[in-house]
C-alpha cells in the first residue's frame, strides 16, 4: 500500500467527481465538503467512467453515466441495477488541506 498526495482540498470542486490516475489505477475522487472519497473510476457493469456521472450528496453516492447504477462512495456497493458488483474503494484523508489517497 502506498499513500499519495493528490492535491489541495480547495482544488477539488465540492460535490463533484474528478478522474485521477495513480500508480496505474484510475480513480473517481469525490469531494463532499471537508471529506473526500475515492473509488474505481470504471463502472463494475461495463466500460463507463464514474467520474463523468452525477454525485448525490445526501446519499453519498455516485451515478454511472451509462446505465444509471448508483454506488455508495463509502463502501463501493451498488444501490440499484444493472450493476451488481461493488467497485473498489480507497482510503483517503485530508491533512493541513492536502488530500491523500492510499492505493495498493
Ligand atoms: S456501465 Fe455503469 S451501469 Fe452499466
Amino acid at each position: 500500500m502506498s499513500e499519495t498526495m493528490i492535491g489541495r482540498l480547495d482544488d477539488f470542486e465540492d460535490e463533484m467527481a474528478r478522474r485521477i490516475e495513480i500508480r496505474g489505477r484510475v480513480l473517481a475522487v469525490v469531494r463532499l465538503g471537508d471529506a473526500v472519497f475515492a473509488v474505481d473510476d470504471t463502472c463494475s457493469h461495463a466500460e463507463a467512467s464514474l467520474s463523468e456521472g452525477d454525485v448525490y450528496v445526501e446519499e453519498r453516492e455516485i451515478e454511472c453515466p451509462l446505465h444509471g447504477s448508483t454506488f455508495e462512495l463509502v463502501t463501493g456497493e451498488p444501490t440499484c441495477l444493472p450493476a451488481t458488483v461493488r467497485v473498489e474503494t480507497y482510503p483517503t484523508r485530508v491533512e493541513d488541506g492536502d488530500v491523500w489517497v492510499t492505493v495498493p
